[in-house]
């Protein structure tokens, strides 16, 4: 099988499908627009990889080759578009999408790393002229029931497969109510397994639509509490999130006891939608000082935000990673912290 993740995820979701037993990560890439995970599943594993939450979309593996192998996009769409693999992807598919009939419609998405040797919409016509000639009775769609991706996911090296994930699922992106800036859940889930593993309460100072803490408590933490200086966002945040316990607060003055959170999880308010009061690093460094406060020692503080200043970043909070990720096309990092002392 193989994944797609948000450009600068892809050590996160590697790392966490390695833990999940039965999964075997082989090879990772990036194809210019998305981070790519490459793995096995052993029999009964699938679901644990859907359950994960960390990806964009999920696929079966059909085939993968090498430009070094023959550089011509027939000779390349013939050596990934093997029957009686393509059988085996199928029978996958049928299982997690929807039964089989004779004639099913498809398309194909191919992207490549570079067009020196052929263009990428050549790769997509000689892999669409494979099938048809494979699977007459297949008709082209858009949309379509069947979708072949075929990726140069790192230099000369291409995987394609079927996608399993279903768009429809991921419409709102699981919240009830939307609201403008809100976070991808995907990237949400990955900072909250940064947070580390679930130890009583996690809180979200700058909640927003309440993204984090749904995450939160999906991913078993006991408690999860978030505030916003925007009342509309807390209404909102509500209705997404109705279990966690959320307030109008601001994130300057908390209203969190001294060493009481095992995590601190938080998008700020960077960026075209939302600006702070006064002096960015001045915000920054009052906000910082309060996670510090709240956050038991051993526990972590983990923040989206396209820069933090390591000079007003209080000494209680040692850097541990940091991770450059692309959301819309905008460069922006998650930094993770211990508490320490
Ligand atoms: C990038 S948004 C968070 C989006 C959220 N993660 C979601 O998925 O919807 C940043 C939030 O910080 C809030 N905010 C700005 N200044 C704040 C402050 N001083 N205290 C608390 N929240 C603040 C904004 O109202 C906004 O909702």
């Amino acid at each position: 099988m193989f994944a797609i993740a948000v450009p600068g995820l892809g050590p996160i979701v590697s790392r966490e499908l390695d833990r999940l037993p039965g999964i075997t990560v082989q090879d990772a890439g990036f194809d210019g627009r998305s981070d790519f995970i490459v793995f096995e599943v052993a029999r009964g594993g699938r679901g644990a990889v859907f359950d994960l939450g960390l990806t964009e979309d999920v696929f079966v593996e059909v085939g993968r080759t090498l430009r070094s192998e023959g550089d011509k996009p027939g000779w390349i769409a013939g050596r990934i578009w093997r029957p009686e693999r393509v059988q085996r992807a199928l029978s996958v598919w049928a299982e997690e999408v929807r039964p089989l009939s004779g004639a099913m419609t498809f398309r194909v998405i191919a992207r490549v790393l570079q067009e020196r040797s052929f263009m990428r919409t050549e790769l997509r016509r000689q892999l669409t002229d494979a099938i048809q000639r494979d699977r007459p009775k297949w008709r082209f769609g858009d949309p379509a029931q069947i979708e072949v991706w075929i990726s140069e996911y790192s230099a000369g090296r291409f995987v394609a497969g079927l996608r399993l994930s279903d768009a429809g699922m991921r419409q709102h992106e699981g919240r009830l109510v939307e609201r403008e800036g809100a976070l991808r859940p995907t990237v949400a889930g990955a900072m909250v397994r940064l947070a580390g593993d679930p130890d009583g309460l996690l809180i979200d100072p700058c909640c927003g639509s309440g993204t984090i803490l749904g995450e939160a408590l999906t991913a078993g933490w006991e408690a999860a509490k978030g505030s916003d200086i925007d009342p509309e966002a807390v209404e909102i945040a509500r209705r997404n999130v109705p279990d966690a316990d959320i307030h109008l607060g601001d994130a300057r003055k908390l209203d969190v006891a001294d060493a009481s959170v095992g995590g601190c999880v938080s998008n700020l308010p960077f960026g075209q939608q939302y600006s702070v009061e006064g002096d960015m690093n001045v915000w920054l460094q009052n906000v910082l000082r309060e996670m510090a406060r709240v956050t038991r020692s051993g526990g972590r503080v983990v923040l989206l935000a396209p820069d933090i200043p390591r000079s007003i970043v209080p000494a209680q909070l040692r850097m541990r990673d940091r991770f450059q990720i692309r959301l819309l096309g905008t460069r922006t990092t998650i930094w993770v912290y211990d508490r320490t002392g």
